[in-house]
């Protein structure tokens, strides 16, 4: 069995006849108010407190004068998701503006059905932003107890506090100014359970704060550019700015620790990230959209992901990934094991583009508010 089949259940990644496999894994207890999962990991007490990692004492001190107060954002600001999907849709026509959709279910979609796509395809997205900052803020209570550098354990507690507040603005801003949120979507449970059951400290990292918020960030970037409502232009700007300083915090940890690995434990990082990557860009597909717009998904998927613009959207979600994984030498360890994968995925492109130890301080909303930039 080759590579890519053992890890991902197919040779080619761009073979996309499993899409009914895909949408066969499908959330069955959208009822439940409690997940559990067992963690695999100590928590680790470190009787050397001496601070011996400047870098890290940095963004501790970076972040500890960044934060901000979910309540003063501008809540008073009216939403209307219809006047925004409108509004939003003027500007940029979506994923499927450049294609044939005749004996598609959509055909004979006019505005009216165009407009309530667009408010669930909005709902949807940012439901499955709120959960994956629960998963970010379960995932860093855990390194703060994982982790054995006591830097880096002042540090994550700083992050904590940054989730905490980001599950608080998502959740505030879909119950009470759109119609509430979407249940988690199976596939990014999943994905979720794997990063916290991983009782290796590193990997908590790798999957965490370098995939899904290196994710996180470049389609927050997106949305912030995109979108015309005000005040979800002022809350992601607020949540970028922290997120850069999280990714930040991934790639100088990683550094360090991966200077001492082995070659084979390098390259099970080299495949952690590839098998995220492919989860990260596949799995996500709105299903939960369709089914509540009474389309069935099987029918819908593959016409979206036939969009001639869809694959440019789904590589630039990897514009942040990339130059990490370099960065963290992940990219040409094993002889470019992850170089070669990151060209299959189409998304090498993005590896000299900032990464973002480079860019955290000019995101820096707080900061930018205080000078008046
Ligand atoms: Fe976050
Ligand atoms: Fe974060």
């Amino acid at each position: 069995m080759t590579t890519n089949e053992r890890l991902i259940g197919r040779a080619d990644v761009d073979d996309v006849d499993d899409v009914d496999a895909i949408l066969a894994v499908a959330n069955t207890d959208v009822d439940a108010v409690a997940h559990a999962v067992r963690s695999h990991a100590d928590a680790l007490f470190t009787w050397d407190y001496e601070r011996t990692r400047p870098a890290l004492a940095k963004l501790y001190e970076k972040a500890k004068t960044s934060q901000w107060n979910a309540n003063d954002l501008a809540w008073d600001t009216p939403v209307d998701p219809a006047s925004v999907a409108s509004a939003d849709r003027a500007q940029n026509a979506g994923i499927f503006a450049r294609q044939d959709l005749r004996g598609t279910p959509v055909e004979h979609w006019g505005d009216d059905e165009w407009v309530a796509y667009a408010i669930e395809s909005q709902n949807w997205t940012l439901s499955q932003f709120l959960h994956g900052e629960q998963g970010a803020l379960i995932c860093t209570a855990q390194i703060v107890e994982t982790v054995p550098w006591i830097d880096a354990k002042y540090y994550a507690a700083t992050q904590v506090m940054d989730e905490a507040r980001h599950v608080e603005v998502f959740a505030r801003y879909l119950d009470e100014k759109r119609a509430g949120h979407y249940p988690v979507n199976a596939h990014l449970e999943m994905l979720l359970d794997d990063i916290v059951s991983d009782g290796r400290w590193d990997m908590t990292y790798l999957g965490m704060q370098i995939m899904v918020e290196g994710l996180a960030l470049a389609a927050f970037g997106f949305i912030h550019q995109l979108t015309t409502e005000p005040l979800l232009k002022q809350l992601l700007r607020y949540v970028m700015s922290d997120e850069a300083r999280h990714v930040a915090f991934g790639v100088l940890s990683l550094q360090e620790f991966y200077d001492q690995l082995t070659a084979a434990e390098v390259r099970e990082r080299q495949e952690f990230a590839f098998e995220a990557a492919v989860r990260m860009r596949d799995r996500f597909l709105q299903q939960e959209v369709w089914q509540k717009l009474g389309i069935d998904p099987r029918e819908m998927v593959p016409v979206a992901l036939a969009a001639p613009d869809q694959p440019l959207f789904q590589s630039l979600l990897f514009s942040k990934i990339v130059p990490n994984c370099k960065k963290l030498g992940l990219l040409d360890a094993a002889d470019g094991w992850l170089r070669h994968r990151f060209e299959e995925l189409q998304v090498i492109q993005y590896e000299d583009w900032a990464d973002t130890t480079e860019e955290y301080g000019a995101l820096d909303a707080v900061a930018a508010d205080r000078t008046g930039a």
